[in-house]
């Protein structure tokens, strides 16, 4: 395997760990950290490079934990300082790095920045985030909306001036104008990294610098209503400003100061330009800008590989790209595509060129989950029911087992577990067939061949119902042969076959592709 030291995230795999839903515990029916520290096995079985574990620092959990009330602590209910300190070691023993989600553009609204800053309007702490006053009928300043459903904007009866919050009204956004608060929120970094931490997942870096001026969004001509309400404006003036990309290289330059430098992924929605913007003017932004393109797709051949080459051609010289299929805000990629399809996914993911994050759960074919509207936790779904935005449905824990709490919990789990027998991480384990023993193969093959993982790409075919492409690295030619269509297909290029998603196939190197098949092929 090669050893890239410092670049090590260019061959590694990223594998997201939503701490809720992974392990419980202590039979509270939520994960926690000891849970994570006890199936850290799994993780490394399995052949990730890292994980990423979503908050879990002190929060009033609003929004799960992306709504921080203190940066530098764990939440009681995932833990503590100590707990944390004992899942890095033991992470970092199986040769797993660590990466921490940092949520940079807003607080909780009972972080005590916030409660200084509303206390009054001369406060020190005032201009730590975004106030205004009314308009001149008492409604708020502009049209913003939040992402969450309704105005951006909460009116503060103390002090008689609105607040920006661009996600829920708990979720009040820092005034990163302010270079007291760039301080503290790299100090926060700091402090996890110099705990061992290896680097931070960035969160919803777009909204981090609204427009000065406040000025209003224009409405969204191609909105439609499953969007959600916050889409029927076009945030040209709440996204993707420039002053986003200084202090973005801001936190690089923390990261850089560490030896080995430390990773930074951001979280940014938007086009393909937007994205690759977040590499920075002199790639001195994010080492990787989350690559979200696969997850809007249509899950067609000839859609999938114009959003690979759009990627590919767009990337900045010198970029890393990165592939992601599922997270715990989005559709799973198996109900998305369908369960025949999914493997095919995941060979998809594993092997384009760049660095894939593997979301929990999708190792096993993991899909959205049913929520009963009594069971219905996440606020967006509260405030804008029916529309299919609610996250739930993604986010449920995973089954290790048979039994009530699905060796999850010995608890009642804070939403339902998908307990059939095929979701089941025991039953995956001892089935050569299953997806689970899948993605280790694929795993293992990725980590063997570096054409795989550092090799170029180029398109070798594509039709209604096949992508092949090519990896190759020093000489050495693979191909890997997606068939997305329910039928036999003819096999488009020639070679010794590595690998196939077909979990029983008996197939000969010349073989055509069985319907849904994926195979990696060793080009002569
Ligand atoms: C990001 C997170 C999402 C969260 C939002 C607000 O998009 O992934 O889960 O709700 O930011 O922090």
């Amino acid at each position: 395997m090669a050893t890239l030291g410092k670049d090590w995230w260019k061959t590694g795999v990223v594998y997201q760990i939503y701490p809720r839903s992974f392990q419980d515990s202590n039979g509270d029916g939520v994960g926690d950290l000891a849970g994570i520290e006890s199936r850290l096995d799994h993780v490394a079985g399995l052949g990730a490079d890292a994980i990423w574990i979503s908050p879990f620092y002190p929060s009033p959990m609003a929004d799960f934990g992306y709504d921080v009330s203190d940066y530098c602590d764990v939440d009681p209910l995932f833990g503590d300082l100590q707990a944390f300190d004992r899942t890095l070691a033991a992470a970092h023993a199986r040769g797993l790095k660590v990466l921490l989600d940092l949520v940079p553009s807003h607080t909780s609204e009972r972080h005590p920045w916030f409660l200084e800053s509303r206390a009054s309007r001369n406060n020190a702490k005032r201009d730590w985030y975004v106030w205004k006053d009314p308009a001149p009928d008492g409604s708020p300043p502009n049209n913003w909306l939040s992402e969450f459903g309704g105005p951006a904007w909460t009116f503060d009866e103390t002090t008689g001036q609105y607040y920006l919050h661009i996600f829920l009204t708990e979720q009040p956004s820092l005034n990163w104008r302010n270079p007291a608060v760039r301080d503290a929120v790299l100090g926060a970094m700091r402090f996890w990294f110099d705990r061992g931490v290896d680097g931070f997942r960035v969160d919803a870096i777009e909204n981090l610098v609204p427009d000065a001026e406040l000025r209003d969004n224009p409405p969204n001509p191609d909105w439609i209503d499953t969007m959600g309400p916050a889409r029927s404006l076009l945030g040209i003036h709440t996204q993707h400003r420039p002053e986003v990309f200084e202090y973005v290289a801001e936190m690089r330059r923390v990261a850089q100061s560490y030896e080995p430098e430390k990773l930074l992924i951001g979280e940014a929605y938007g086009t393909v330009e937007q994205l690759v913007r977040y590499y920075g003017p002199k790639l001195d932004c994010f080492h990787l800008p989350f690559n979200f393109l696969l997850i809007g797709a249509e899950w067609r051949p000839r859609n999938i590989a114009g959003v690979v080459e759009t990627y590919e051609a767009a990337l900045p010289d010198g970029a890393w790209p990165n592939w992601v299929m599922s997270n715990h805000d989005r559709s799973r990629s198996a109900s998305r595509v369908g369960p025949e399809q999914a493997r095919l996914a995941a060979m998809l993911l594993l092997t384009l060129r760049g660095t894939p994050t593997i979301y929990q759960g999708e190792e096993l074919g993991m899909e959205d989950v049913a929520i009963p509207t009594d069971r219905v936790v996440d606020p967006w779904e509260k405030n804008v029911p029916g529309k299919g935005l609610g996250r739930d449905p993604v986010r449920t824990p995973i089954a290790w087992t048979g039994g009530p709490g699905a060796g999850f919990t010995t608890g009642e789990p804070w939403l339902p577990i998908d307990q059939r027998p095929q979701m089941r991480v025991d039953v995956q384990y001892c089935d050569e067939g299953s997806m689970l023993s899948l993605w280790r193969t694929m795993l293992a093959l990725r980590r063997k061949e570096h054409a795989l993982s550092l090799g170029d790409y180029r398109t070798l075919h594509l039709d209604d119902h096949v992508f092949c492409y090519e990896r190759s690295h020093e000489g050495r030619r693979i191909a890997v042969a997606l068939n997305f269509s329910a039928e036999t297909q003819p096999l488009p290029v020639t070679g010794r076959s590595l690998l196939s998603t077909a979990p029983s196939a008996k197939h000969g190197d010349d073989d055509p592709l069985a319907p849904h098949e994926g195979r990696i092929i060793e080009l002569a």
